[in-house]
């Protein structure tokens, strides 16, 4: 390490320091503007923001640092329309930022290793690998392996626990080079990180070239000296995580094979996106004009894409605020509302449309047809397979009397009439007509294992029984490759396309008097009941506190678009 390094470094510590703790002046994080339009009630928009920001950890390992190292520069970034844009603000509140303090998936880990207890360290060591990549990965670089519950990276113990707990951080993703991109060597958290280099001279990759005397200032502060790396650019950089292959566990406790858990990127690549728009282009758009990238100074640059990192996982982002206290999060209250706010904006306008094209009453036969269109650049929903989308269909008279309804959502999550919420051996299929209140269109991934039962057992899961998650468009269902097919009736179903799915509604009235009002809703949720509902069955530390905030937060879903037409 070179001395003049450990100076600077020594410096910007103490300034990170006060400028993390919470002061009585307005920092730019608490006069973020709040977006414009009102987003709907979303679990994350009504919470309270009253909870401050917590200082982010300027740990410096020999591999990676703590986001705290970056954010002492990287802050107060304004765009031409006077936006704060700021990387660190809009980090924070992102999944990506949490994965490690995610109470689910801490949960959902406890639940794989006492599920498959002979694999419990290679199961750590996998969950590890994308949840905790920087403490998982120095530990694989140094000849271990990751271990994450009891005394591993969970525990403040743990030699890396700081790092851990930093998820997915920023010299994670700018460090990662461009080696092996897009091929399967890259996927499942097989990013190439340098391993040679020593701490004071390795490198950030990113989008423009950087004058020596502002690489310098970086490299004295930070020990990391900017550079610029195009591929940062591509797709194929997220691809290293979102695509998982993960190994199954078969009836023998043998490992059978593996199975294609999350394939984003292979959706993506199979759609006509892949001409148009990267991860980044939806997932970080660019802010308004330039911007200048530190405090420290130098010209305003564009293009400028900002950290957003907007998913659909309004549901968590409302859990991580309600319990910011005891999960440790960074982000305030209000940047958790701020993000929740631009989650449910995107859900509500750049992801899909209903339209009902048809609705014709002969006799007490009502017939009405509906199209769905998916504007995502990837099936929707995609990523982390307890993901749902389904359609809620009602019809009521004259009178304002229900005479039929499908997809309702009860007060506990579940959807009425899908048989995979009331039995967990069982599903609903896809349809192409429903006849009746039992019957729901979901569109959703359902897992099998070797024996083919239906379960949410990531690591029992050898196959999927049902995929009729909306195709993005230009995906051609036949041509498509085996991890990213269509499973089930929606294969045979002529409506359901690439970008969109056809459906019709036979409904009896019986002797109910019109008009008529039809009314048909796309609803979403991240965490589907059944997946939730699972983990009551494990009896630990991680399961009961995640099902103890689920039991508190209700698990309602989110109108990602609505129509309603009268019929005479
Ligand atoms: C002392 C202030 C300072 C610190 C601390 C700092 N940076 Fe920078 N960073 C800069 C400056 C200055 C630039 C260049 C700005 C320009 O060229 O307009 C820069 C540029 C960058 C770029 C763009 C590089 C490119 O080629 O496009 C990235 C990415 C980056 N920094 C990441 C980081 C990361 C990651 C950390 C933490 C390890 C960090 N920075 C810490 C000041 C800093
Ligand atoms: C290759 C990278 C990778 C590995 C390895 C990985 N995950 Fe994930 N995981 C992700 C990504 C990416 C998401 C988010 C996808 C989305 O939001 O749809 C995710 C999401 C999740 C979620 C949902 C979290 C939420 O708040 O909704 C759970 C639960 C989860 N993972 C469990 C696990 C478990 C258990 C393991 C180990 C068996 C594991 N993950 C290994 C990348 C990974
Ligand atoms: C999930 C991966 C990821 C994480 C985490 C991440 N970045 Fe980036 N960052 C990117 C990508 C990708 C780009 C370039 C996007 C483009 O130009 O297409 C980028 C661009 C940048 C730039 C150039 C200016 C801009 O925004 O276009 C800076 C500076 C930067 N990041 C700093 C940081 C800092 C500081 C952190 C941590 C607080 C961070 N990044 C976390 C992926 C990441
Ligand atoms: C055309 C815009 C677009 C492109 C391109 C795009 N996405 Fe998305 N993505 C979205 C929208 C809109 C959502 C929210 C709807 C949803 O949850 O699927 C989303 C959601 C997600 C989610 C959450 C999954 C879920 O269903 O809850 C993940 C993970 C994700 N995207 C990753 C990626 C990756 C990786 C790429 C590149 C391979 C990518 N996205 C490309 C628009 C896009
Ligand atoms: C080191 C692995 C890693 C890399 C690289 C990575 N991601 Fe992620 N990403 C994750 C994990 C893990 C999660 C889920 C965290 C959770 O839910 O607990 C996630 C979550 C997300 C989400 C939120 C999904 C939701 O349901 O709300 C989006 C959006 C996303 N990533 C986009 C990207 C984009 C775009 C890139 C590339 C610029 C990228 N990611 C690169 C690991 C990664």
């Amino acid at each position: 390490m070179n001395t003049r390094w450990i100076v600077v470094a020594l410096f910007v510590l103490m300034l990170a320091a006060c400028a993390s703790e919470p002061s009585p002046v307005p920092t730019p994080e608490s006069t973020l503007a709040s977006p414009t339009d009102t987003p709907p009630p979303t679990a994350a928009a009504t919470v309270p923001a009253a909870e401050p920001a917590r200082p982010l950890p300027t740990e410096q390992g020999e591999l990676f640092s703590g986001s705290g190292t970056c954010t002492v520069c990287h802050a107060n970034m304004v765009d031409e329309a006077g936006n704060d844009v700021s990387t660190d603000v809009f980090w924070r509140a992102s999944m990506m930022a949490n994965a490690a303090r995610d109470p689910y998936w801490q949960a959902s880990v406890r639940g794989e290793v006492i599920s498959n207890p002979d694999y419990g360290a290679i199961i750590e060591d996998k969950c590890a690998s994308c949840h905790m990549p920087m403490a998982r990965f120095t530990a694989y670089a140094g000849g271990g392996q990751g271990k994450m519950l009891d005394e591993g990276f969970l525990d403040s113990a743990n030699e890396w626990h700081v790092l851990a707990m930093d998820g997915v951080s920023c010299t994670l993703c700018h460090q990662i080079q461009k080696d092996g991109f897009g091929e399967p060597s890259s996927y499942s958290g097989g990013f190439v990180v340098d391993t040679d280099r020593p701490a004071g001279e390795r490198v950030a990759f990113g989008p423009y070239p950087v004058d020596e005397a502002l690489a310098a200032v970086m490299q004295g502060a930070s020990g990391f000296v900017p550079l610029e790396g195009l591929h940062i650019e591509q797709s194929e950089l997220c691809a290293t995580c979102h695509t998982l292959y993960t190994p199954y566990i078969d009836a023998a406790g043998e490992i059978g094979g593996e199975f294609p858990e999350q394939m984003p990127y292979l959706e993506w690549l199979h759609s006509d996106y892949r001409e148009t728009q990267s991860c980044q282009g939806c997932h970080m758009p660019e802010a308004q004009g330039g911007v200048r990238l530190s405090i420290t100074g130098g010209d305003p640059r564009s293009p400028f894409r900002q950290h957003v990192f907007v998913g659909g996982n309004t549901y968590m982002l409302g859990m991580l605020n309600t319990f910011g206290k005891e999960l440790q999060v960074t982000a305030s209250g209000e940047q958790f509302a701020d993000k929740g706010a631009r989650v449910a904006d995107q859900l509500k306008n750049r992801t899909a449309t209903v339209a009902v094209q048809e609705a014709a009453l002969s006799g007490a036969a009502l017939s009405v047809r509906v199209a769905v269109e998916n504007q995502v650049g990837h099936k929707f929903p995609s990523g982390f397979p307890a993901r749902r989308a389904w359609l809620h269909l009602s019809v009521r008279d004259g009178d304002g009397q229900k005479v039929f309804e499908s997809g309702a959502v009860n007060r506990d999550g579940s959807i009425g009439g899908n048989d995979n919420d009331a039995d967990p051996s069982a599903y609903e299929p896809h349809y192409r007509t429903i006849e009746s209140p039992d019957q729901v269109q979901i569109y959703e991934s359902i897992m099998e294992d070797s024996e083919g039962e239906v379960t949410t057992i990531l690591l029992r899961a050898a196959r999927y029984v049902k995929d009729n998650r909306l195709l993005p468009a230009g995906f051609d269902k036949v041509a498509a490759r085996e991890e990213i097919a269509v499973q089930g009736g929606a294969l045979e179903d002529e409506d359901f396309l690439g970008g969109s799915d056809g459906i019709e509604y036979a409904v009896d009235v019986g002797d109910a008097q019109g008009p008529f009002t039809v009314t048909v809703e796309l609803l979403y949720q991240s965490i589907g009941y059944r997946w939730a509902d699972n983990l009551r069955r494990y009896d630990s530390p991680e399961t009961a506190r995640f099902l103890g905030y689920y039991d508190t937060l209700p698990n309602l879903p989110i109108v990602v678009a609505s129509e309603t037409v009268e019929v005479e």
